[in-house]
């Protein structure tokens, strides 16, 4: 028997220097694995709740209750649980916690421990984890989605879109999605140095945008593309994370940049010229969590031209997944684990997105740290597209990192044209 031996818990630190937390799993067996919570800045209403100490030090984002809870109240509930049995794990902390949203024990305390139990069962099979998720199944690297501007709450509002990012379309392997990525990242800086605008980069590595509108990023972004040496559209697309939960409410959206004020079907409609104008083949939450009407309009519109990515919108739930394929609101989900809570429901919200037809994109946090596990999720799930912010910080980069080191061992990978429309 594999069972678990004993859990240790301690607050260690992310990529914004806040406090986050860790868990260490040990298993009678003498192996044992990690897992690490990320956080999140631009968070949908419906996520997981993380829990912060509160009070006056660290301005109140302490997780030492986080970590409490884990040593006193779900150590002893996983202690002698076979360590294979991931589903009954993740359902027992769910049930320990006791409330819908995660709140009492903390979303970040569930993650990073139901996290520390995947890497642990990997380690006792002596497997690479990617390799234990993947079983007998064929699997593929991800084609991943790379910022080169960070705006929205990653860059104190500096421009309204969250994420300009890239896919390599062009690619035919994971090195060389990165090798065209890290040529169009630079080139992109070297812009920006020559306009007198470098300066430094936002939360998840990308440039920092100093731009007078949200099209001159979306126009500096292809000439980025060109200046690398590579076609738009045909080498190297756009995807963008429109994040707009964070600048609209009951239907009214806010550009800041531009002082204009949109309703639903005028956002449509600018992002339907966007799209027409600029080589985009992806949108994440094109409208706000509460906009299921402005979701299915704009799926309408533009479901057969690009990927509409739901993030806010479906917060990694198996349920909002299957509601959201049934109104035809997206075409894609984006995984986060830390917004479901558990890897079990992780995988869930991937099922139903893949019983649906949907695309789906595990993804990283804005807070993130050297923790690398949505990598080997990404690939043993052969989920199909990985989204982890830019090409710099080494939060960012121990991910594309392992993705290297897992694509020496022979795996095939995702070409742009088998997962994405348009
Ligand atoms: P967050 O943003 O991690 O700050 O919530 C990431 C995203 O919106 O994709
Ligand atoms: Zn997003």
């Amino acid at each position: 028997m594999s069972t678990i031996e004993k859990l240790t818990a301690r607050q260690v630190w992310d990529s914004r220097g806040w406090p986050t937390v860790e868990v260490d799993v040990h298993l009678n067996s003498g192996a044992y694995g990690r897992g690490i919570a990320p956080a999140g800045a631009s968070r949908g209403m419906h996520e997981a709740v993380e829990l912060r100490d509160g009070g006056a030090a660290i301005c109140g984002k302490g997780v030492l209750k986080a970590v409490a809870g884990v040593m006193q109240e779900i150590a002893p509930a996983l202690k002698g649980k076979s360590v294979f049995d991931q589903a009954l794990i993740d359902k027992t902390m769910i049930e320990l916690d006791g409330t819908p949203n995660r709140s009492r024990l903390g979303g970040n305390a569930l993650v990073a421990t139901s996290m520390a139990v995947l890497h642990a069962a990997a380690a006792e099979t002596r497997l690479p984890l990617w390799k234990y998720l993947a079983g007998e199944n064929a699997v593929r690297l991800p084609l991943p989605q790379i910022q080169i501007f960070g705006g929205g709450a990653h860059a104190s509002r500096r421009i309204d879109i969250q994420d300009l990012m890239v896919i390599a379309t062009g690619a035919k392997s994971f090195a060389q999605a990165l090798m065209m990525t890290g040529e169009v990242y630079h080139a992109a800086g070297k812009i920006m140095e020559e306009r007198g605008h470098l300066q430094g980069v936002a939360d998840e590595g990308g440039w920092w945008p100093v731009f007078d509108n949200n099209e001159q990023a979306l126009d500096t972004l292809v000439r980025a593309i060109e200046r690398a040496g590579y076609t738009p559209g045909q080498d190297v697309a756009i995807a963008l994370d429109i994040a707009a939960s964070e600048f609209g409410k009951d239907g009214r959206y806010k550009l800041a940049l531009e002082s204009v004020e949109y309703d639903s079907h005028g956002l449509c409609e600018l992002l339907l010229r966007w799209i027409d104008r600029y080589p985009i083949v992806s949108i994440e939450d094109p409208l706000a969590e509460d906009d299921a009407a402005g979701m299915i309009a704009f799926t309408k519109a533009a479901g057969h031209l690009v990927q509409i990515v739901g993030d806010d919108y479906l917060v990694t739930n198996a349920k909002r997944v299957a509601t959201a394929a049934e109104q035809k609101a997206c075409n894609a989900v984006l995984l986060k684990p830390n917004q479901a809570g558990t890897i079990t429901e992780t995988q869930e919200a991937l099922k139903a997105a893949q019983a649906a037809g949907f695309g789906a994109i595990v993804s990283a946090r804005s807070g993130e740290t050297e923790d690398v596990t949505i990598v080997h999720l990404a690939t043993g799930w052969n989920a199909g597209q990985l989204k982890v912010g830019s090409f710099c910080r080494s939060e960012r980069m121990a991910k594309w990192n392992e993705a290297i080191r897992i694509e020496e061992q022979a795996l095939p990978f995702t070409v742009a044209s088998s997962v994405l429309r348009g």
